[in-house]
């Protein structure tokens, strides 16, 4: 097979570039070592910035989304016996967005489907070649069980924080950082309406909770739980319990409705980051570059963010051999990755729970700077609702 663009993996990084890049009469092919389903049922990220839903509409994928997303005008931030609510649109002028990004896929493949996108499911064996030369790359095995190859003009790794693609820069040229944190979260999707207009962001000294949602009659909520817990050793009236001390139900005659759970699993936090997010015809997008904890709800936005500005970039050089915007691509995308890096980290240390009575009083500290300082409020309101996609 031949095509312009060989994109690895099927996720909302590899689908919206692969979209953005016919918009521009680019052609590409996607490789996905799961099934079409697997991809489009995985439960994740929640909130969209303002810029993501921008990029969404231009790219004719809005119609949706304005439908049936909620929009937000902040979230609210708490520590036991206090709820303050940050109002990010008068802060910014900038609101966010809850639409799943299950939603999102499913927006993004039938987009693709209608526009008879090649996008090969359930593949496995994926290789890359020659990233050095004008005529890189990618062999597999189908669906079938019959060695494949696509040779393209460029190859795009958007596969994730389990792919291959990033090992594939050479190891004198690439570069990580790494943090893990003590924590992981114990997630929860509840079919009952939630119990807030806004997200809750909820400091505890038992640990950080969340109350999120994805539609009015499912809820999405999470609890801070120690590295290494099995979700199935939380029954669901001890997650109810814990979710109810936590967020504070009964403080100020505000309650907690518990309902069915039907989905639970826990999941660890991580920051990393690699660069170069180009090595010759290779270029890195969303999580196979960076993966932030999800207190900043940044993931999927920094994914989206890659592509808007990867898209234009591939479509000059392979459309008007213009290398100006494809060689800036890395450091570009890495100014904002690391802003969402220094984010993610910021909310995640000011909320968990570390044990450390010391860490106990600075958080708290910075709780109140945060909710009381308009300055404070809006650093965090700038890096929430987002920074404009070039940042
Ligand atoms: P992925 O979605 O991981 O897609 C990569 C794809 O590549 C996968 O489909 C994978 O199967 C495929 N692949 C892997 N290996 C290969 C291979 N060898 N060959 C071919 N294909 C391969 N972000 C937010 O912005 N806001 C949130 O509120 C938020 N909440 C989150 C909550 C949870 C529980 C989790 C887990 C994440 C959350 N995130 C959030 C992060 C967000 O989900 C990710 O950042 C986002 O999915 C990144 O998209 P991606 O396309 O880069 O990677
Ligand atoms: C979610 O709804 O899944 C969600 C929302 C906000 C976060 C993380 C996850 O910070």
């Amino acid at each position: 097979m031949r095509t312009q663009v060989a994109i690895i993996g099927a996720g909302p990084a590899g689908m919206l570039l692969a979209h953005l890049l016919a918009a521009e009469g680019v052609e590409s092919i996607v490789l996905e070592i799961r099934s079409q389903a697997y991809v489009a049922g995985r439960i994740r990220a929640g909130i969209l910035e303002q810029s993501t839903v921008d990029l969404l509409r231009s790219a004719g994928l809005g119609e949706r989304l304005d439908r049936e997303a909620f929009e937000h005008r902040g979230i609210y931030l708490q520590w036991p016996d206090e709820r303050h609510h940050l109002d990010f649109v008068e802060l910014t002028g900038r609101s966010v967005f809850v639409y799943g990004q299950t939603q999102v896929q499913k927006d993004l493949v039938a987009a693709r489907e209608a526009a008879g996108q090649e996008v090969h499911y359930e593949i496995s064996d994926t290789v890359l070649h020659d990233l050095e030369s004008d005529e890189p790359s990618v062999t597999f095995t189908d669906s079938s069980g019959v060695a494949q190859r696509v040779t393209a003009s460029v190859v795009v790794g958007c596969d994730g924080s389990f792919g291959p693609s990033r090992a594939a820069l050479p190891d004198g040229v690439r570069r990580s950082w790494e943090k893990t944190y003590p924590h992981s979260w114990l997630g929860i999707l509840a079919d009952v309406a939630p119990s807030t207009d806004e997200l809750i962001y909820a400091w505890h000294p038992d640990g950080f909770a969340l109350h999120s949602m994805r539609s009015s009659t499912v809820s999405r909520l999470y609890l801070q739980v120690p590295n290494g817990t099995d979700a199935q050793t939380w029954s669901d009236d001890r997650i109810w319990e814990s979710l109810a001390t936590r967020l504070g139900h009964g403080e100020g005659g505000w309650k907690l409705t518990p309902g069915p759970i039907t989905e639970k699993s826990v999941l660890p936090m991580r920051s990393f980051v690699q660069t170069p997010m180009r090595h010759g015809r290779l270029f890195l997008a969303g999580d196979s570059a960076h993966i932030v904890p999800p207190t900043g709800a940044k993931g999927l936005n920094l994914a989206v963010a890659d592509v808007g500005l990867l898209a234009p970039a591939l479509a000059a050089l392979l459309l008007g051999g213009d290398s100006r915007l494809a060689d800036a691509y890395s450091e570009t995308a890495l100014r904002r990755v690391w802003r969402c890096t220094h984010f993610s980290w910021w909310m995640t240390t000011m909320l968990h729970a570390t044990g450390d009575p010391f860490d106990e009083q600075l958080q708290l500290s910075q709780l109140r700077w945060v909710t009381s300082s308009e300055a404070g409020a809006t650093g965090l309101a700038e890096n929430y609702a987002g920074l404009p996609i070039g940042f």
